[in-house]
């Protein structure tokens, strides 16, 4: 590519500064695979922070987006246009039948800022109980139920009354869920604090105590949605339901697209007008979640990281260095905890071995590849973890 150096250059220099970058410019990205400038192949197991589970450039995507653009790429909510219905009917048959109603908008915490508004628009109450070491965005309301003090802190006051629990922790969730709480908000695996799983023992207390109290249980699975933890959505590892469900990420195939999904009552609980968004529901990102939706469905890949994920995991086990403390993980969303800070393993990875990882708190790194990885190249990752752990 002419004048890559130049354009990696005006990058780094115009920008504001607030992402440490890598020092490459990626061109092309063609299933778990992507190039850089220089022509380099890599294994991309930071998947787009989770967004590419249908690999990158997915025919069935690329082919919707171009039809889509070609016939209508803008339409305000106001004005319904076909590939919103489809949208709409197309997810909603995938999920339990009180999660029927839709509201899209265009990224994750956007996604969490409606789930928060209709909570307390449909409750009444202010109050939140969130996770510690959960994530849930960067804008102001998701960021209220973001744990991470050095995420929060600079920006108070946020949101308030925001109560943070010790993550699997039935007896502090007891404590903290009462007649005050409009809604409890948590991750099924928290992805950004670390990678860990919910115990079901925990979820389900989450369910029960919720209903007991009057509050909302709402589900970010912002990431572990649309197969990445080896079912389609991790709520059903669960046997529960959530109130409202959040999704994004994936959900678009590539495009941004972020959902809240919710029962018909909460739904009717927000006044006309009470939320909006420009591009929410816009026909191009619509057909993209129809033709992702389809793509999800027709391959059944949360069956593929259903598959690989406990045995990549448990290759990761197999490395016999004493710099590991964990593996953990459900289905292909995967953490590996060192005793030491992840950064420079994650470097070696890229520089050294041409795998891209990302990290999830100081010492995790992460690995989220798209779920059409093949398993040789999950075999080249543990080889390329080998070699710079021991
Ligand atoms: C669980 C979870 N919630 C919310 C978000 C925020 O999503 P976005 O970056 O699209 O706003 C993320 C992003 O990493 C996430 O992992």
């Amino acid at each position: 590519m002419e004048d890559w150096r130049a354009l990696l250059e005006a990058e780094k220099t115009l920008d504001t500064g607030v992402y440490t970058k890598h020092d490459l410019l990626i061109v092309r990205g063609q299933g778990a695979k992507v190039w850089d400038a220089e022509g380099n192949e890599y294994i991309d197991c930071v998947g787009g922070y989770g967004v590419a589970n249908l690999g990158h450039g997915n025919p069935e995507v690329v082919e919707a987006v171009k039809r889509q653009a070609e016939t209508l790429m803008a339409m305000p909510q106001t004005l319904p246009t076909p590939m919103r219905g489809e949208f709409y009917r197309t997810l909603t048959a995938l999920l339990p039948p009180e999660l029927n109603r839709v509201f899209p908008v265009n990224s994750g915490t956007e996604a969490n800022e409606a789930a928060l508004k209709f909570a307390r628009a449909h409750t009444g109450r202010k109050k939140f109980v969130a996770a510690m070491r959960g994530f849930s965005g960067r804008t102001m309301g998701s960021l209220s139920v973001t744990w991470e003090p050095k995420y929060r802190e600079p920006f108070l006051p946020l949101v308030e009354p925001v109560e943070f629990i010790p993550y699997n922790d039935v007896e502090a969730l007891k404590r903290a869920v009462d007649e005050e709480t409009a809604a409890l908000i948590l991750e099924p695996v928290q992805g950004e604090g670390g990678v860990r799983p919910a115990t079901k023992e925990f979820l389900q207390a989450a369910r029960e105590i919720t209903w007991e109290k009057g509050a909302l249980l709402i589900l970010d699975e912002i990431q572990t949605g649309m197969g990445r933890t080896g079912r389609r959505f991790a709520f059903e590892h669960y046997g529960i339901v959530p109130d409202i469900l959040t999704l994004a990420k994936a959900i678009g195939g590539g495009v941004p697209l972020g959902v809240a999904v919710m029962r018909e009552e909460i739904a009717r609980s927000m006044p006309k007008g009470g939320h909006g968004t420009t591009f929410g529901g816009n026909p191009l990102a619509m057909a993209a979640g129809v033709a992702a939706l389809r793509y999800l469905e027709r391959t059944r890949l949360w069956e593929r990281a259903a598959e690989l994920g406990p045995w990549f995991m448990e290759k990761l086990r197999e490395i016999p260095s004493p710099k590991i403390r964990e593996v953990r993980g459900l289905g292909l969303m995967v953490g590996l905890e060192l005793k030491e800070k992840a950064a420079p393993y994650i470097a070696r990875l890229e520089k050294e071995h041409r795998v891209l990882t990302l990290q999830a708190g100081p010492t995790v790194i992460r690995f989220l590849p798209p779920l059409v990885i093949q398993k040789e190249d999950l075999e080249r990752v543990v080889e390329a973890v080998r070699a710079v752990l021991t």
